[in-house]
């Protein structure tokens, strides 16, 4: 769905309208919230593999040999830790084969700057497609750091999935890394004070984990 933004992709999708609600609601309990960011994961896979490359091959059936496909794209899946992480289980479920690297960075709620504490990933992922996972895109500083980590490692073709966007974060993503395309569930309206998405959903990981 079109948005304004150059490379903002926002799913349009009904069953992700009724999950991004349930991660609003306040009342949503941990484990009702990580069903719906799973499901609304998978659905964001499912948009970003559209036009994944495959190879053909013969497949024999158990009455005859038929054309049957298989990928060829190596994935390499990156969540930012820790939020991140609730959304890999959503994607594997499409992109089995994927590998999966980390990245540990916490933003300072002072600075409002991400800081990195582990940095961990498969290697090639110079040729790989690297989809980079956190659910929050706020003043767009983690998202923008990460792919300057990536891109160090030898990243060349970075995709950046999110749950909940603001105009601020797809802005200054946009500015830093023009070819980063970025998937978003939902786009609010702006920042608080704080950093905070409004009307967003809180704080990802503390509503993921349950470390309120
Ligand atoms: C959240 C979120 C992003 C970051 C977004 O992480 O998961 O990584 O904030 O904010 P930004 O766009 O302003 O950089 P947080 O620092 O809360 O760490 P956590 O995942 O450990 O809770
Ligand atoms: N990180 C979060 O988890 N939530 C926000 O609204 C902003 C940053």
């Amino acid at each position: 769905m079109t948005t304004g933004f150059k490379n903002f992709i926002l799913l349009d999708h009904p069953m992700v309208k009724r999950d991004v609600t349930l991660l609003r609601d306040k009342a949503t309990n941990p484990e009702a919230f990580r069903a719906a960011v799973k499901r609304i994961s998978t659905i964001i896979a499912v948009e970003i593999s559209r036009n994944f490359s495959l190879t053909r091959f013969n497949v024999e059936t158990p009455l005859e040999i038929t054309e049957g496909y298989k990928t060829n794209q190596d994935v390499v899946l990156v969540p930012v830790l820790r939020a991140g992480l609730g959304m890999v289980s959503g994607f594997l479920a499409i992109l089995p084969e994927a590998r999966v690297g980390h990245i540990g960075l916490q933003r300072d709620e002072s600075t409002l700057l991400p800081v990195e504490y582990y940095y961990k990933t498969p290697g090639n992922i110079d040729v790989a497609t690297v989809v980079l996972i956190d659910p929050m895109l706020a003043t767009g500083g983690s998202c923008s750091e990460a792919i300057k980590f990536l891109k160090k490692r030898g990243a060349k073709n970075i995709i950046f999935a999110c749950l909940v966007a603001a105009p601020e974060g797809i802005r200054k993503v946009e500015r830093d890394h023009s070819d980063v395309k970025i998937f978003g569930a939902a786009l609010d309206r702006e920042l608080n004070s704080r950093g905070y998405i409004l009307p967003g959903l809180g704080d990802a990981g503390d509503r993921t984990f349950g470390t309120l």
